[in-house]
């Protein structure tokens, strides 16, 4: 038998290149991020999360027209199939909001009639569909857990002012709006990140966009990449006063644990989301006037840039963001997805027009081969 040379893996694909793509770059030496060549700052500053929509789908930035079309495309996409709105009603009130996403997204595919349908139209109504009703299957759960009503989507409104309303039950402000703008904008697109490369592998297999996007989420969820913001307020919370701080970092960097909301696998310097959520955080707390956990932040971060030279990322402020935006907790990681559909979306749309199965391979480190041993002779 022929010896095959066997090379060595890179653990967690640390810059491998897998693909190329026309959707998002994260320049990482620089500190930057584009969507689909637009500096996200600019996005930030000057753009609507459905602008950003249209920018990650098509390629272009809408004209006011096309902006206000997929608008209303995406608010009449809103309402929930009946049968799952009565689900979330029966399901134990304490399941995780992730868990819940991620069969709520699988079971939307029962009730649409193009879900295994392949072609570009089918599929950009998916991701019409995919990107309207995440937000109200998070908004609807939330109200359902505590036997409220859920408010109909304002088909005057934007896609996430009308997430955040359902979502409180009540109207909101012009800073509330303002902040899910930017939460939405900030969380919609982020490269070859963990849970877009597995909704690529997904695609590539061509399965369907419900299976590509309900592996993004289950993918999403795992404290390293999306359900760090959650594991940030759980900290926050676990430190209690700011007097408390260096020792809670210091025994954590001791026994070489992760301080969560921090470090990053492409970023070498500071994530410019971070910065504008710090600022959004800092905003919305002396509005509220309650910044306990935003200037627990701050000496955290001060803290971790010292001791171990690296920065706060996407999920750091977001926490504070959330809390000052009365989103519980354990809700956190849900808005994250409730953004990032877009871009999961438009990288599925992309995988999907020039396809090749994902596949790699894996360097073999087991023993081979081996003698059988029939189950009367085993010991
Ligand atoms: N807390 C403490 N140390 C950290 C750290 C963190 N959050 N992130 C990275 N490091 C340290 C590692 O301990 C290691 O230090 P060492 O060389 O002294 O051992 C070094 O930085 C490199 O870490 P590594 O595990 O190789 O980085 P990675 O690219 O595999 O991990 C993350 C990237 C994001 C998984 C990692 O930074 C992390 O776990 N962060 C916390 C979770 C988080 O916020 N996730 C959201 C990402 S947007």
């Amino acid at each position: 038998m022929a010896e095959e040379t066997r090379p060595l893996a890179t653990r967690g694909l640390e810059g491998v290149i897998a693909a190329e793509t026309r959707v998002g770059y994260v320049d990482g030496i620089n500190g930057k991020l584009y969507y689909r060549g637009f500096d996200v700052n600019e996005l930030a500053a000057k753009a609507s999360y459905v602008e950003v929509v249209h920018l990650l789908w098509e390629d272009e930035l809408p004209t006011s027209k096309e902006l206000e079309f997929l608008r209303t495309e995406l608010i009449m996409e809103m309402n929930l199939p009946q049968p799952l709105m009565a689900w979330l009603k029966r399901i134990p009130k304490k399941t995780h909001p992730m868990v819940v996403l991620r069969s709520a997204v699988s079971d939307l595919a029962i009730y649409d009639r193009e879900a295994l349908e392949d072609s570009p139209r089918a599929n950009r109504n998916k991701a019409i569909r995919l990107t309207a009703k995440i937000p109200t299957i998070i908004a609807a759960y939330h109200r359902a857990a505590q036997g409220l009503p859920l408010l109909e989507p304002d088909h005057k409104k934007g896609l996430p002012e009308n997430f955040l309303r359902m979502f409180l039950g009540r109207e909101v402000t012009g800073e509330e709006v303002n902040a899910i703008e930017l939460m939405f904008i900030l969380h919609a697109e982020h490269g070859f990140n963990a849970s877009t490369f597995a909704a690529r592998v997904t695609a590539g297999t061509l399965a369907d966009m419900y299976a590509a996007v309900t592996t993004a989420i289950g993918t999403l969820m795992g404290p390293l990449h999306g359900g760090a913001n959650q594991r940030v307020m759980q900290m926050l919370t676990e430190i209690g006063r700011p007097e408390d701080v260096d020792d809670y970092i210091d025994g954590l960097l001791a026994r070489k644990e992760r301080v969560m909301g921090f470090g990053h696998r492409v970023y070498k310097v500071e994530d410019p989301r971070a910065r504008h959520l710090r600022k959004a955080a800092a905003k919305l707390c002396e509005r509220n006037k309650e910044c306990f956990y935003v200037n627990m932040s701050d000496l955290i971060e001060k803290k971790v840039k010292k001791a171990k030279g690296i920065y706060p990322n996407v999920d750091f402020y977001s926490a504070s963001v959330q809390h000052s935006l009365q989103i519980p907790v354990e809700f956190y990681t849900t808005l994250f997805a409730a953004s990032r559909v877009s871009g999961w979306t438009a990288h599925v749309l992309e995988q999907y027009s020039d396809n090749r199965l994902i596949r790699p391979r894996s360097a073999f480190v087991g023993r081979y081969p081996r003698d059988f041993t029939p189950i009367s002779k085993r010991k």
